[in-house]
C-alpha cells in the first residue's frame, strides 16, 4: 500500500483527533482542551490531553504524545501504515491504488503463501489422528486437547508427499508449495519432496493471524531436534514472535515473558501464564525487541537454565534494554526450562519465580556469584572486584546502598571495603574519562541554553495559532536558525507548509516527521503553553533571545580560539581575533 503525502494530509483532515479519542474515551472540556484518563498508563487522576485546535494529544504522566495516527497505532497496535489504512477506513476514503502493479502482484503471491500455509496446518491438524503416536506424544508431553486445538498443533505424515498431494488436490501449484517451504527438490530424481515428515508441526503465526510458517519436532531423539521453515517471502527469521499473536489480544498485560522455545510457551499458557511468548531459538534480535515493545515496556526473560540460555540472557538484555524496556530475569532451577519447571511445580510456584525475578544487575551480581566459594579469600577479594565493576554504573545511591548491604551479609565482605572498592574504580573511571570531557565541552558550548531553547519553542508554538504570524515569523528568521535538532527540523516543516498557503495543525506537523520517537517529543515541543503575552512582544523577544544566543556563541568560539593562539605563541592572529570579539560586543551595547 503506497500512501502519499497528500493522502496522508488528507486523512488526518477527515479524523478529528477528539472525535477519534472519543471512540475509546470519555473526553471532558477542560479550557481549549479535553482531558481523561491516560489509557496508556494506569492513573487515578486524569493527565492525558487531547487539543482539538492543535490535533495532537499529550500525556503530561507518561509521556506519551502524538497525533491522530500514533494514537491509534499505540491504541489499536498498529504499524504506521496499518494505522492509516484504518483511519482512511472510518473517515470513508478509499486508498487502494490499483496502478501500482508491483504491489498487487507482491500482495497476491503473500495471500496465496498465506492460504497454502492455511491449508497445510489444517491438514497437520487432522494427521493427528491417523495413527497413535503423535496424540500419545502430545499427552505424555502434558497438553491437553484444548491447548493442542488453540495452538493449532499437527503432524506431519511419515511420507514423502502426502501434503504435496493434498494440496495439490486443493489447487495449489508446486511453484507456491516451493516458495513457501514445504516441499524442496529431490537430487537424485526430478521431483520434489515434502520436507516435514514424521514430526510434530507447530504453526507460527502472526499478529493479523495469519500462519507464516512451520516448525516441526521429532518425537524422538533423532537430529535434528526441530526443523524450522526457510526464509520465504512472508517468513523472515529474527523478525516473529512465538505466541504473540496471544499476548495480543489481551488488553492491560503487566509484562511479557519470554522463553525459548514452542513448548515453553504451550506448557506456560495451558497452566494459565498467558504472556509467555518464545524468540524461538535463535539469537533474540532488535526487530524483535521492537515487536515486543509495542506490547508492553516490561519484558522477562525466562531462558533454560543452560550455558547457551544465560549468554542468550545477556545478550536478549543488552538489546531490550536498548529499545528502553525495562528487563527483568526469571531463573528455573539448573537443567530445567519452563516448560519443565511448570508442569512439576505449577503455576504458583511459576508465579512466584515472576514475582521473584530481578534486573540485570542482580542478575550480573548472581552470575558472578555463581561460581565463586564464600568460603576462599581469593574468591571473596574477585567478587568484591567484579561487584563493583557492576555497580559503578549506578547512578542511584540509595540503590547502591541497597546491593552493598543485601551482598556484604551474603559474600561475608565488610561494606566499607565494597564501598572503597567502588569509589576507587569510579575515581579511576572518571579521570579515565576526562579527555573526553575535554572535547565534550565544546560540543556542549554548541548545544542552545535554556531560554534559547523556550523561545524556539513559542515561536514554533506561535505559528500553530496563526497563519500570518507564522508568515512574519519565517519573514524575519530562518529555520537554520533553531538551534535544537528537532525545532530546526519542525521549523523547516512549518516553513515547507507555508508556501502552500493553508493553515498549519500540529498533527500534520508532525506526520511529516520520520520516526515515531521524534513524533513523541515533537508532540510535546507543540503543547508547550504560551505564556499571557501579547503574541507580537512575544515573537519579538523571542527573536531577540535566539539572535543574543548566537552572538554569544560567537564569542565564546572566539574566545577560545583566541585563547588556544596565545597559548601556541601566535600573538598576532590573536589579537586579530581579540579585536573582532571587541567590535561584536560593541554591537551588542
Ligand atoms: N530450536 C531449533 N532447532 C533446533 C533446536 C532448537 O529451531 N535444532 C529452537 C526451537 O524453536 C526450540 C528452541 O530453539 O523450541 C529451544 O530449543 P530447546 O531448548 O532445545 O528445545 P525445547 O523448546 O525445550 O523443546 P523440547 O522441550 O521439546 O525438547
Ligand atoms: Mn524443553
Amino acid at each position: 500500500m503506497f500512501f502519499s503525502e497528500q493522502l496522508i494530509s488528507e486523512i488526518i483532515e477527515k479524523n478529528d483527533i477528539v472525535d477519534v479519542i472519543s471512540g475509546y474515551m470519555s473526553l471532558k472540556k477542560n479550557g481549549t482542551n479535553y482531558k481523561c484518563l491516560c489509557p496508556f498508563h494506569s492513573e487515578k487522576s486524569p493527565s492525558f490531553s487531547v487539543s482539538s485546535t492543535k490535533q495532537i494529544f499529550n500525556c503530561f504522566g507518561c509521556g506519551v504524545g502524538g497525533n491522530v495516527i500514533s494514537f491509534v497505532q499505540k491504541m489499536e497496535r498498529l504499524e504506521f501504515v496499518e494505522a492509516l489504512k484504518f483511519l482512511a477506513d472510518r473517515a470513508h476514503i478509499e486508498v487502494s491504488d490499483t496502478n501500482n502493479e508491483q504491489q498487487l502482484k507482491k500482495l497476491s503471491l503473500y495471500n496465496t503463501l498465506y492460504k497454502i500455509n492455511q491449508e497445510t496446518a489444517r491438514f497437520f491438524y487432522s494427521n493427528l489422528n491417523k495413527s497413535k503416536e503423535p496424540m500419545d506424544y502430545l499427552k505424555g508431553r502434558g497438553l491437553n486437547e484444548q491447548t493442542i486445538k488453540s495452538f493449532g498443533l499437527g503432524y506431519s505424515l511419515n511420507a514423502w508427499s502426502s501434503l504435496q498431494n493434498h494440496l495439490r488436490q486443493k489447487g495449489f501449484s508446486q511453484d507456491m508449495m516451493q516458495k513457501a517451504g514445504l516441499i524442496a527438490k529431490s537430487e537424485k530424481s526430478s521431483g520434489y519432496y515434502d520436507k516435514f515428515r514424521n514430526r510434530i508441526m507447530f504453526p507460527i503465526i502472526d499478529l493479523k493471524g495469519n500462519v507464516i510458517a512451520f516448525g516441526g519436532r521429532v518425537m524422538d531423539d533423532s537430529k535434528p531436534k526441530y526443523l524450522n521453515s526457510p526464509e520465504t517471502p512472508i517468513f523472515h527469521k529474527g523478525e516473529n514472535i512465538y505466541g504473540l499473536n496471544f499476548v495480543k489480544k489481551q488488553q492491560n498485560i503487566e509484562n511479557i515473558i519470554i522463553v525459548e522455545g514452542y513448548m515453553d510457551v504451550i506448557a506456560l499458557h495451558q497452566y494459565g501464564i498467558t504472556n509467555a511468548v518464545a524468540s524461538l531459538g535463535t539469537a533474540f534480535t532488535e526487530n524483535q525487541a521492537k515487536l515486543l515493545k509495542r506490547f508492553s515496556n516490561e519484558i522477562i526473560i525466562a531462558y533454560d537454565a543452560d550455558v547457551a540460555g544465560q549468554s542468550a540472557t545477556l545478550k536478549g538484555l543488552a538489546i531490550l534494554e536498548k529499545e528502553g524496556c525495562t528487563v527483568k530475569v526469571l531463573t528455573v532451577p539448573s537443567g530445567k526450562d519452563p516448560d519443565e519447571f511448570v508442569r512439576k511445580e505449577g503455576m504458583e510456584a511459576f508465579k512466584s519465580r515472576i514475582k521473584n525475578s530481578v534486573s540485570l544487575i542482580e542478575y550480573k551480581i548472581e552470575d558472578v556469584k555463581k561460581g565463586l566459594d564464600i568460603e576462599n579469600i581469593q574468591d571473596r577479594i574477585k567478587f568484591t572486584k567484579e561487584f563493583s565493576m557492576i555497580l559503578k554504573d549506578i547512578e542511584s545511591s540509595v540503590e547502591v546502598d541497597a546491593y552493598i548491604k543485601k551482598y556484604s551479609n551474603i559474600m561475608r565482605v565488610n561494606e566499607t571495603a565494597l564501598y572503597s572498592e567502588l569509589n576507587r574504580l569510579k575515581e579511576k573511571h572518571k579521570n579515565g574519562n576526562n579527555k573526553h570531557n575535554i572535547v565534550n565541552s565544546k560540543k556542549e558550548e554548541q548545544k542552545p541554553k535554556n531560554a534559547e531553547l523556550i523561545a524556539e519553542i513559542y515561536l514554533l508554538n506561535i505559528c500553530m495559532y496563526d497563519l500570518n504570524k507564522a508568515k512574519n515569523i519565517f519573514n524575519i528568521i530562518n529555520p537554520e536558525s533553531f538551534r535544537n535538532r528537532l525545532n530546526k527540523e519542525i521549523a523547516y516543516i512549518i516553513a515547507e507548509k507555508l508556501k502552500e498557503e493553508k493553515s498549519l495543525n500540529a498533527g500534520e506537523v508532525i506526520s511529516k516527521l520520520d520516526d515515531a520517537e521524534k513524533q513523541t517529543k515533537a508532540a510535546k515541543i507543540l503543547s508547550y503553553e504560551l505564556p499571557e503575552k501579547e503574541l507580537d512582544g512575544l515573537i519579538q523577544s523571542s527573536i531577540d533571545i535566539m539572535n543574543k544566543s548566537k552572538e554569544e556563541r560567537k564569542i565564546e568560539e572566539l574566545t577560545s580560539s583566541m585563547n588556544e593562539l596565545f597559548q601556541t605563541g601566535e600573538k598576532d592572529k590573536a589579537n586579530e581575533i581579540f579585536n573582532e570579539i571587541k567590535k561584536l560586543q560593541r554591537i551588542r551595547k
